[in-house]
């Protein structure tokens, strides 16, 4: 008895004056999602909103003495849940599912001296459903964002679902700009064709590769994915700025084709399509060396892999040569998935895949020359 009334005397008092003890704690420091320190990669809208469901965008900060963070979403973060990839101080990436509104980061931040300072790296990451608006960021009193110094490399990667792996962190390219402590863009489509549309023969109608409602040659050079398409509140797209790709690309690296062939684009229609749409983003990307994938082709249980388009990469490489574009270079991929490296059911590659896909890539591209940077650009 005399508890409960002690208790609520209590509760009384603290209800009655919050104020005095309250007033000595610091409020946090309030980043809005324009604060110009915040590093923004890959490809959001003005919301802003991450769009590209398989391409990894979202932001790094730099951050003195941090010892909290709590990431405030907007109403047109993905409901009820948006998947995240988060990465403390460089270490392996981590699901968080994130709602509209306010979300602790769990940091498990080791001990640091004063002044110290933290990388966190945040990634919208599943290949669907997967938009972060970000409205701002709360951190600790006494933190202080400074600068985030990006990569020297920085990779561009083109591709289709074969650039992603339930979302992205497990995925070949996304391994490879972890490998070489690199930054990296994946602008990749699952079910997307190069080709602008497709069109079934003796059907006078245009029609959708796996949903999208275009191919790569239109969608790669505008700001939302095709998913915008079935989006009843944002059924539109505007055109990328690739000065907002900063810094500056360092390596190009497009894997493109499957969805061509599952859809039966003809194989001169495809060559002609990826050698104009080379000639545009060497325009955007003018003294990048280029990396074009050949098919690993389909594996099966009982036999070898089933190719498509044979010769069409080689006949794209000869185009850009005879036009003097020697800095464009295939990686020949043969052999490098067989069955074991798939999802027997979509023939995929599986994350065991993508892993041994990424250890093929990274040697191949130390045989042309590129080393992974020995340390991260902000220690
Ligand atoms: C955000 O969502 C609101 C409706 O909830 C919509 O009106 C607005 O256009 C959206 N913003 C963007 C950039 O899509
Ligand atoms: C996130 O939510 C999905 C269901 O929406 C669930 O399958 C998944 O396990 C959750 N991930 C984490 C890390 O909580
Ligand atoms: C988006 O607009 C197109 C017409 O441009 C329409 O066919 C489609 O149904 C719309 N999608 C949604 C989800 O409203
Ligand atoms: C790719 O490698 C395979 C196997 O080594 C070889 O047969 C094929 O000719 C190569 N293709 C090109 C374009 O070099």
């Amino acid at each position: 008895m005399l508890h409960a009334i002690l208790f609520a005397c209590l509760l009384v008092a603290a209800l009655a004056s919050p104020a005095p003890l309250d007033s000595a704690v610091p409020p946090p420091v309030h980043i809005p999602n324009d604060h110009p320190l915040i590093f923004f990669h890959g490809r959001w809208d003005t919301a802003p909103e991450t769009w590209w469901y398989a391409s990894g965008s979202g932001f790094k900060i730099n951050v003195q003495d941090l010892s909290s963070l709590v990431l405030n979403l907007g109403p047109n973060t993905t409901f009820p849940v948006v998947a995240l990839g988060v990465s403390v101080n460089y270490e392996p990436f981590f699901n968080l599912n994130a709602s509209a509104g306010a979300n602790v980061i769990p940091l498990a931040l080791p001990h640091k001296r004063p002044g110290a300072t933290t990388v966190v790296r945040i990634n919208a990451e599943m290949y669907f459903d997967s938009q972060m608006n970000l409205e701002s960021i709360n951190l600790n009193a006494g933190a202080k964002l400074v600068l985030y110094k990006p990569s020297k490399i920085a990779f561009e990667f083109i591709g289709d679902s074969f650039s992603t792996v339930n979302g992205i962190l497990n995925a070949w390219d996304f391994l490879i700009g972890e490998t070489f402590k690199a930054e990296e863009t994946v602008v990749a489509q699952p079910g997307a064709t190069l080709v602008v549309r497709i069109k079934f023969i003796g059907f006078p109608k245009d029609e959708f590769s796996f949903g999208n409602v275009h191919g790569m040659s239109f969608q790669f050079f505008r700001t939302e994915d095709t998913s915008y398409f079935y989006n009843p509140i944002h059924n539109f797209t505007t055109p990328w700025d690739f000065r907002r790709d900063v810094p500056e690309r360092t390596h190009v690296v497009v894997h493109i084709g499957a969805n061509d062939a599952s859809q039966s684009v003809d194989q001169a229609v495809f060559v002609s399509t990826y050698i104009d749409f080379l000639a545009t983003i060497r325009n955007l990307y003018p003294h990048q060396p280029f990396f074009l994938f050949t098919p690993w082709g389909w594996p099966s249980p009982d036999g070898p892999n089933a190719f498509y388009y044979p010769g069409a990469y080689e006949a794209v490489l000869a185009a850009r040569q005879s036009l003097g574009d020697n800095n464009m270079f295939l990686v020949n991929t043969t052999g490098w998935v067989t069955y074991a490296d798939v999802f027997p059911d979509n023939l995929h590659p599986s994350v065991e895949g993508h892993a041994k896909i990424a250890g093929l890539f990274q040697q191949w591209l130390e045989d042309w020359g590129l080393h992974p940077s020995k340390e991260w650009s902000n220690p």
